[in-house]
This record gives structure tokens, C-alpha cells and sequence, in this order.
């Protein structure tokens, strides 16, 4: 088993350049499953994700040739993949939900086990299973698995999602492309990840408008044709290293930045105190003192992301006064709040409510990532924490940030990867 071991107390200073979106790729993955011949997807993380998204590709039929180190897949999918994503890949890794939409598009019916992945409270799939019915598919629950069943192909519908989920939009955005009429999505998730599939879906001869916005509307064309797509870059590993910048006091620019898809949480920072500058290809953001504490309410895109709640209550945990942070996505996130606690921080959650008085200082202890983003959030308190933190299952966060620790150790941070037994 490997751990990371953290020693508090450096600023971060310097450049990191980001990869593309894991939260996206995986997407743009199963998107390439609509189009007989060979995608390329490029600016791929080298992250844990993308090997069990290629993996699981194989097993339906494609020829995945993954170039780690120049960040390029190409996925050769044939004329009849297989329509069977079993337990075994599906269970380490929830967002394998997203072949079902691609697959019961393209083959009439997919047969796929209910993903596991996250240790972040219990994730329905009613939406998915909805919008599907909607457009005529048959969908059942079996032995673990969702059956669903179009043989005549889908027909679009009007969708109407009682949430702008992100996983939805997706399913529901990949059947439309190869159903027979039109589909509307309404209340559709508008993440920058949700323009990034769509604007692939596009170059491969989807008809979509209205991307970017609650309202997607979609005209069913007969075949879509292979691409070659660059993904969008990872806001949520840009907002990580905004605040990890911020909580050590430090000077760090990230290069190959939105920082448009990041505008709350970069707000958020200035009224924490921290200078932050917008660069051509992405941002500065520095802090000369204690952070001040700022109140969080996570909600979707263009709202304060969930996935950076974990680093915010960490830069909380040390600011000067109270933050209240509110959880509207996943409330079973404030588990690693337990974990931040035995760094000493003052952290007390009600429902989907975390009141954080932050303290001047917290100190190193062993502590456990209980998913990707709290991986993340005590990996940053650990850089200020006194002494020294170790961080139990950096596999987490292997699943999210590509190249961390060396990332990390450029900027100065004194932590490494170690063997624990
Ligand atoms: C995606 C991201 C995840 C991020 C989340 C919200 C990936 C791989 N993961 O997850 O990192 O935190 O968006 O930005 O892209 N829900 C239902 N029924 C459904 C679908 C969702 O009740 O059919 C609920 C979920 O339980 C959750 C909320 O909707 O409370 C949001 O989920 P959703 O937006 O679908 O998130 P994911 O796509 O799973």
C-alpha cells in the first residue's frame, strides 16, 4: 500500500501546466462508442480512470492504444462492439455508467453493471433510466445490472431533468444524437464539460443547439463519423492548485487555464484575500496572509463545484473567523471532515451544512482520503498542517490528479509517496 507523507510549513511557489479534464475524458471515451472506425482524444490525463475506461472499451471490442506520456488515445471501435460492461471494471469506477447512453444508441441495447466508484453518499441513476424510457428504451434492473433495450433504435422525446445531473445530460445527450427526431433536454447540467462532449458529438456529424445552456436540443442524425477531439482542461485540478497557492501563502500560476470556468471559486479567493490575475493562457493567484475565511455553497455549473468543497473547508480550517459551507450535491462528502479533525480543525456539519471556525495553526497526523477531492482537501491541509501527515489512500487520488506529487515538489511542497505495509 502506498501513502503520501506531507511535512507543513513551505509557500507553493511556481508554474504548474494542467491536463485535460478527467471528468471529461472519461465522457469523450465513451462518446467515440457511437462511430465505427478510429476517435483520438487528446490532452488526456495520465490518470488511474483513463486506463479503466480504456480497459473497459476493450472488453466491449475496441483496440485502445493509450500514449500515456503524450496524453493521446485512439480508440478503434468496430462495426458491432459488444453491448456488456461487467461488475468487475464497473465497480472501480462509477462514471463506466456513461457507455449506456452510446450503447443502446448504437447497438439497441446495453447491458451494463450499477457502478460503484466514490465513497460519496449514495448516487441514483433514476434520471438516467428515465430519460432513456423517454425515448422508447426498455430498461429493467437485474442481478446488479441495468438492461435497457431499444431494438428499433431510440426516438427522441422531451426530457425534462427534475436536476441538471451531469451524468444524465450525458446519457440522455448520447442517445439523442442517433435517435430517430428530436430530442429536448431541459433543465439540462451546463458544465464546461457538458460543452466539451457536445462540441465532440459535433465534429463527429451530431446536430446539437443550445450547448451551454438549461435547454439542449438535439436532431437525431443516421451515423456519426469518428474525430479527433482535444479535451477541455481540468477546472477542478486548476481550483485545487488556486487554493493550494492560497493556503501556503505562496505564488503559483497555472497554465493551460479557463479561468472562465472557474470564476466563483477564483471570487471566492480574492475575498479570502488572495491577488488573483487573469493570464492569455490561465492565472496567478498569490496570498501574503492568513486567509479570511469565506462561506461556500455548492451548486451546479455555473455554481460553487462540489468538487472543490474539500480544499475550500481546508483553506477554512486555517483562516482568520467562521465559513459556513453548505453541501447541495453530496451530502455524505462531509465524511472527510472527520479525517480533517484529527489534523485539528474545527469543523462541525448539521445535514448539509459544515460550520468551520478556522484555527492559526493545525498539526500533522495520519489520516485517511475517503475520495478523489477529500484526497485532495487533506493533502492541502497537510501543507500547513505542523510536522508531518500522512495521507492513507492516495490510490483516490491517483484517480483524479495526474502527476501530484511531482507537481507538488516543483512548487516546493516537501512531500513523497511512501510504502506503508
Ligand atoms: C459528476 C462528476 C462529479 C461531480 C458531479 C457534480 C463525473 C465522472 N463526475 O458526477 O465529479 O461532483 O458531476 O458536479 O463527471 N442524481 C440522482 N439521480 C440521477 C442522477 C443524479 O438523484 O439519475 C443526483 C445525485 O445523487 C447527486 C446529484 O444528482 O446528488 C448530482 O449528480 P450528477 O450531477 O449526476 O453527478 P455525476 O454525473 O454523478
Amino acid at each position: 500500500m502506498e501513502a503520501l507523507r506531507v511535512r507543513g510549513g513551505a509557500p507553493l511557489v511556481g508554474e504548474v501546466r494542467l491536463s485535460g479534464a478527467k471528468n471529461s475524458v472519461l465522457k469523450l471515451m465513451a462518446a467515440a462508442l457511437l462511430a465505427e472506425g478510429a476517435t483520438t482524444i487528446r490532452n488526456v490525463p495520465d490518470i488511474l480512470d483513463v486506463e479503466i475506461m480504456a480497459e473497459l472499451l476493450r472488453r466491449l471490442g475496441c483496440t485502445v492504444d493509450h500514449d500515456a506520456a503524450g496524453g493521446v488515445v485512439r480508440i478503434d471501435v468496430p462495426a458491432q462492439p459488444s453491448h456488456r460492461a461487467d461488475y468487475d471494471l464497473v465497480r472501480r469506477m462509477r462514471a463506466s455508467i456513461c457507455v449506456l447512453g452510446p450503447l443502446v444508441a448504437r447497438m439497441g441495447a446495453a447491458d451494463v453493471a450499477v457502478p460503484g466508484g466514490d465513497n460519496i453518499g449514495s448516487r441514483g441513476l433514476d434520471m438516467h433510466v428515465d430519460g432513456l424510457r423517454r425515448m422508447g428504451a426498455e430498461v429493467t434492473s437485474e442481478h446488479g445490472c441495468l438492461l435497457a433495450q431499444a431494438p428499433d433504435g431510440l426516438v427522441g422525446a422531451r426530457v425534462w431533468l427534475d436536476f441538471p445531473s451531469v451524468g444524465a445530460t450525458e446519457t440522455v445527450l448520447m442517445g439523442a444524437v442517433l435517435a430517430r427526431g428530436e430530442t429536448v433536454i431541459d433543465n439540462a447540467a451546463r458544465e464546461p464539460e457538458i460543452v466539451d462532449i457536445c462540441t465532440m458529438l459535433v465534429s463527429m456529424g451530431a446536430r446539437i443547439e443550445g450547448i451551454g445552456t438549461s435547454t439542449i436540443v438535439v436532431h437525431g442524425v443516421d451515423t456519426l463519423s469518428p474525430t479527433d477531439h482535444e479535451t477541455v482542461p481540468d477546472r477542478i485540478v486548476a481550483g485545487t492548485w488556486a487554493v493550494a497557492a492560497a493556503i501556503t501563502g505562496g505564488d503559483v500560476t497555472v497554465r493551460g487555464a479557463h479561468g472562465e470556468h472557474l470564476s466563483i471559486a477564483l471570487e471566492k479567493l480574492v475575498v479570502a484575500g488572495a491577488t488573483v490575475e487573469t493570464l492569455p493562457d490561465g492565472f496567478r493567484v498569490a496570498m501574503s496572509e492568513q486567509p479570511r475565511a469565506v462561506d461556500i455553497v455548492t451548486l451546479p455549473y455555473p455554481g460553487f463545484p462540489t468538487d472543490l468543497q474539500p480544499q475550500f473547508i481546508a483553506l477554512n480550517a486555517v483562516a482568520a473567523g467562521a465559513a459556513l459551507v453548505t453541501e447541495n450535491l453530496f451530502e455524505a462528502r462531509f465524511v472527510f471532515v472527520q479525517e480533517l479533525a484529527r489534523l485539528g480543525a474545527d469543523v462541525r456539519t448539521d445535514g448539509h451544512h459544515a460550520l468551520v471556525r478556522g484555527r492559526e495553526r493545525l498539526s500533522g497526523a495520519p489520516v485517511e482520503a475517503t475520495d478523489i477531492r477529500a484526497g485532495a482537501g487533506l493533502v492541502l491541509a497537510g501543507l500547513v498542517a505542523d510536522g508531518c501527515t500522512t495521507v492513507y489512500g492516495v490510490g483516490h487520488i491517483d484517480r483524479g490528479y495526474a502527476g501530484f506529487v511531482p507537481a507538488l515538489r516543483s512548487l516546493g511542497a516537501d512531500v513523497e509517496r511512501i510504502d506503508v505495509p
